[in-house]
């Protein structure tokens, strides 16, 4: 009788214990492994499976954030990126996944650099059109003149240049058309003439990461004809130049 007291009452204790323990540690965000890309480029999906729908690209050189892997049977491991970061603690929000191969380990001086503390002067919260300054620190962006004149390209504003149908529309109209070229070579018709919200959720936002990409490296425009072959690509890289208003 006794003893059996005793051990309700242990476990009555337990879990009230495990019970106060359990908010603290669940708001508690993992803390992120540093990893910087090493291939080209490298495709971020919404599950760890090639299949599952398409997140953004992360391009050569890139820094993630990653919270855990998974190794899946039949495949190589793919690992959970909760963030993409610059210098400064800077980070742009990301959640899904991608093959570990194409990463390594970030270098200390790297981690150093992209965990030191915010400018004070820089304004906290980026407005809409700040946001692009997120993923590119100040330092980079005298690289890139932005394409300002007649050329420029916004969201919603009709392209004017290449054929149709991109010539005509606005980004905004082609990512919820169908596309012209497959994302992979000899996939038949009925598998990839449809929407693009089937494998992708393009919006404004997501778009932009992918155009900043072009925008950082061009040779990227000509890597593969999906999803409206170059013209798109550059109206893209040009609009990522110009702030992708
Ligand atoms: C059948 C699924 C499917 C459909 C439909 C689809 N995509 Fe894709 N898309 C993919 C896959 C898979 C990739 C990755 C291909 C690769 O990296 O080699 C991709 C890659 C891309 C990329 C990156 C290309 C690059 O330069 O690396 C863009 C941009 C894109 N898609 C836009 C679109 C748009 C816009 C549409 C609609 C007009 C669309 N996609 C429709 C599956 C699809």
């Amino acid at each position: 009788m006794t003893i059996s007291r005793f051990i309700t009452c242990v476990a009555a204790l337990c879990c009230v214990f495990a019970a106060s323990l359990r908010p603290a540690s669940a708001q508690q965000p993992p803390p992120c492994q540093y990893y910087q890309v090493n291939a080209p480029s490298l495709n971020v999906f919404s599950q760890p499976r090639a299949d599952s729908s398409f997140v953004a690209a992360l391009g050569k050189n890139d820094f993630i954030c990653v919270v855990g892997e998974q190794a899946v049977q039949g495949d190589r491991t793919w690992v959970h990126i909760t963030a993409k970061l610059a210098p400064q603690s800077q980070r742009t929000a990301m959640d899904g996944w991608a093959i570990k191969s194409g990463l390594q380990p970030a270098a200390q001086a790297d981690i150093a650099a992209l965990t030191s503390a915010p400018p004070a002067a820089a304004p906290k919260l980026p407005s809409a059109p700040a946001a692009s300054n997120v993923a590119a620190p100040p330092v980079a962006s005298g690289a890139q003149a932005p394409a300002l004149g007649q050329g420029v390209v916004t969201f919603t504003g009709k392209i004017t240049e290449g054929p149709t149908p991109v010539n005509g529309a606005s980004l905004e109209q082609l990512i919820n058309g169908v596309p012209e070229f497959p994302p992979i070579e000899g996939l038949p018709d009925a598998v990839w003439k449809k929407t693009c919200n089937n494998c992708h959720q393009w919006n404004q936002q997501s778009l932009c990461v992918q155009a900043k990409l072009y925008a950082k490296d061009p040779k990227m425009t000509m890597r593969i004809q999906h999803p409206y072959g170059g013209p798109e690509k550059i109206a893209m890289m040009k609009w990522a130049q110009g702030g992708c208003r």
